[in-house]
């Protein structure tokens, strides 16, 4: 698709920083499930961990296709690396600045954007994940301070992270009305990593279990107004599922990209497979799919941009390209035979974190259910 100038001078330079940085360390990354800090502090310097943070705010001043493009180009290659990008930035910094006070964004979003702190989100309960409004955890108004007592689930960069964008009632409802939020600084008492999952794919990214143990939260680290949380939960998710249909994106672009090399270089019958029609459908089919992922994430991308209503179209785009990256990465390993199913080769890494884009952040059925209500409404 053609980008113009400044979009397509960030997408060489993330290229360039992804094939050189991150794709040497790939398989590393995989087999001892963690990102090297120093990776992480390169990501800082080059300004990825505050793409569409303002420069006042110590970010790189971009908009959100920049931010959409970084994570694409990073999970070409290392899909832990490109969700540990997405959830810093969509899910952590971008409620700070869009409900922070001045005192808040000044305050959080420097230290975030360099890389000095990681930054997660704490939605998901034991009991609450689709359905994130019926979430337990409690704050409760102390006169000075708030206190937290909850347990979380799957917080992306839960091990890492400084900072935790948390929800929490402070009122009891039986449904989402009485959520509240809190800025969370983790290293406050209290704040216990209980569990770190051990996953199918995906398995740089940390995703902890997280209790809070009367957790004490200063009065002006509420974000945003009180009681109306489950707003800001709805309108940060769906920004974050752009990133998380962008980090789709790269492992489907990752997995074609490998998948083709090895058709043109492995030869049966006398010549090289790709020259074979049936494969040659079958790539026809991936980059159409690839393709297509690629214009919806940049139409709710350019509709954040703008302002402009896109929970339809970031919904789109993470059904579409999730699945997309489901299909792609499974016709990956497919052409290349039994070598793709082998951990020598990166495809099966591709497909095993492929599957986790159709679950967090929303799963592909809750995607449907927001889809369908924005057409009923005539949205
Ligand atoms: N933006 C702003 N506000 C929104 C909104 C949006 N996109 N969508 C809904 N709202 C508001 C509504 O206006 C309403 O507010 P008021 O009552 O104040 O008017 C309120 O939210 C409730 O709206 P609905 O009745 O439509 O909500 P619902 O209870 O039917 O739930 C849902 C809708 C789509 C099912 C929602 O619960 C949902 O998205 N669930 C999935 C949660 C999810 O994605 N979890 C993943 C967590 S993050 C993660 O994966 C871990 C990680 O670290 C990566």
């Amino acid at each position: 698709m053609l980008l113009d100038q400044n979009y397509k001078e960030l997408k060489d330079l993330a290229k360039k920083f992804s094939d050189s940085e991150v794709a040497p360390l790939a398989m590393k990354i995989d087999h001892e499930a963690s990102i090297p800090t120093e990776l992480v502090k390169k990501l800082g310097e080059t300004g990825f961990l505050g793409t569409f943070i303002p420069e006042e705010y110590g970010g790189a001043g971009m908009d959100y296709m920049d931010y959409s493009i970084v994570v694409e180009e990073l999970s070409r290659n290392c899909a832990s690396t490109g969700v540990l990008v997405s959830a810093h930035s969509s899910l952590c910094m971008w409620p700070i600045l869009n409900f922070g006070t001045e005192e808040q964004k000044k305050k959080f979003l420097p230290r975030l954007a360099s890389g000095e702190m990681i930054g997660c989100f704490c939605l998901s309960e034991p009991n609450a994940g689709s359905d994130a409004g019926s979430l337990t955890t409690f704050a409760e108004d102390k006169g000075d301070h708030w206190e937290l007592n909850g347990v979380k689930n799957w917080i992306t960069n839960g091990k890492e992270a400084g900072i935790a964008i948390v929800f929490a009632k402070t009122r009891k409802t039986d449904d989402y009305k009485g959520i509240s939020v809190f800025i969370v600084e983790t290293d406050s008492p209290g704040w216990n990593i209980i569990k770190i999952e051990d996953k199918l794919g995906i398995k740089g990214s940390s995703t902890a279990q997280i209790a809070l143990d009367n957790v004490k939260i200063p009065k002006e680290n509420l974000l945003g107004p009180i009681e109306k949380g489950f707003r800001v939960a709805m309108a940060t998710l769906d920004g974050g599922r752009i990133g998380i249909a962008a980090q789709a994106l790269g492992i489907a672009q990752g997995a074609f990209d490998y998948a083709k090399n090895y058709s043109n270089e492995r030869i049966q019958f006398g010549k090289p497979i790709s020259s074979l029609q049936g494969l040659q459908f079958m790539m026809a089919d991936m980059s159409t799919k690839i393709a297509a992922s690629r214009l919806l994430i940049y139409d709710a991308s350019q509709r954040k941009n703008m302002k402009i209503p896109f929970s339809k179209q970031s919904a789109h785009a993470k059904l579409f390209a999730s699945e997309a990256a489901m299909w792609v990465t499974t016709k990956a390993i497919q052409i290349c035979g039994g070598n793709g199913y082998t951990k020598e080769y990166p495809v099966e890494r591709y497909f095993r974190d492929a599957k986790i884009t159709e679950i967090y952040e929303g799963t592909s059925e809750i995607q449907r259910v927001v889809i369908a209500a924005n057409e009923l409404k005539g949205k």
